[in-house]
């Protein structure tokens, strides 16, 4: 029987492991504010990320890079109020870890005691394996994030699929491993070979979870966004559209224009 249909409480690392070892696929989207978290979570997903894509998505910023502590912990404290079910992750934003253990720690804690999410995600591997430590000793889970880490965008110039070269490919397999040995509950792979991502999910036994990455890995992430419809303007080969909540929403609004400039908004039932 599936977590859904068992009507289990809340998600747990140890569902999510569960899962992976049942053969049963992970759901996750991403979710930046109360009202659609509350949709998603009520629609039965089973892990929420805040991302720092809300960088992008939420204040259009060009990446991810500008999107601070302060502000993931609004909307991740806005997203918690919303679910009752979903594990909810949050990204540890760039500028907030790579100084030291630290301030790595220190910023995890400020993530978990002032949202109230359940676990944090870090970009990077055997370069930040001493935060990752210090985090998980801590008794805050680690979600890894390996492929192309978008908050170095800058150092990789392009959006384009990562560890296509032997390489990456092999360093991007050895730092899954040691993310796995640190004590990781699940690394998400992003935009790197199908080929490659089914190597990883193998070789791991925590859950892995793609974007980008094939259908080999233990799960599926997508920015809500995108899955909507919301954005016109992003269109990578590995996205699924499942909404045209733009055009859906333009109509509206135009509608309501429409109706107030003819004054048929509001009628008399509409009024006191
Ligand atoms: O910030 C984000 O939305 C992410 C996903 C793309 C995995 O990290």
């Amino acid at each position: 029987m599936s977590v859904h249909k068992a009507n289990i409480k809340r998600i747990t690392t140890h569902i999510l492991q569960d899962m992976k070892d049942r053969g049963e696929k992970i759901s996750m989207l991403t979710a930046y504010d109360y009202s659609m978290a509350k949709i998603i979570d009520v629609a039965g997903i089973d892990i929420l990320l805040v991302g720092d894509s809300a960088s992008n998505v939420m204040a259009g910023h060009e990446t991810t890079l500008p999107i601070t502590l302060d502000q993931m912990i609004y909307h991740a404290s806005s997203v918690i109020r919303a679910v009752k079910r979903a594990f909810v992750v949050v990204d540890i934003p760039f500028g907030s870890y790579q100084g030291n253990s630290s301030e790595a720690l220190r910023s995890a804690i400020r993530i978990m005691k002032e949202s109230g999410a359940h676990a944090v995600k870090i970009e990077g591997g055997s370069e930040i394996k001493e935060s990752v430590l210090r985090i998980l000793s801590a008794g805050v889970p680690v979600m890894g994030h390996l492929g192309l880490t978008p908050q170095s965008i800058y150092k990789f110039g392009t959006y384009t699929v990562r560890a296509k070269e032997e390489a990456e490919a092999q360093k991007l397999i050895e730092d899954a491993l040691l993310l796995e040995e640190c004590g990781c509950f699940s690394i998400v792979l992003e935009k790197i070979p199908a080929a490659l991502a089914k190597k990883v999910s193998e070789a791991v036994k925590i859950p892995v979870i793609g974007i980008g990455a094939g259908k080999h890995t233990d799960g599926q992430v997508l920015v809500l966004h995108d899955v909507l419809g919301i954005t016109k303007d992003f269109n990578p080969r590995f996205l699924r559209r499942y909404a045209d909540l733009y055009s859906i929403m333009t109509e509206a609004v135009q509608n309501y224009i429409s109706d107030v400039k003819e004054k048929s908004f509001p009628n008399d039932k509409e009024s006191y």
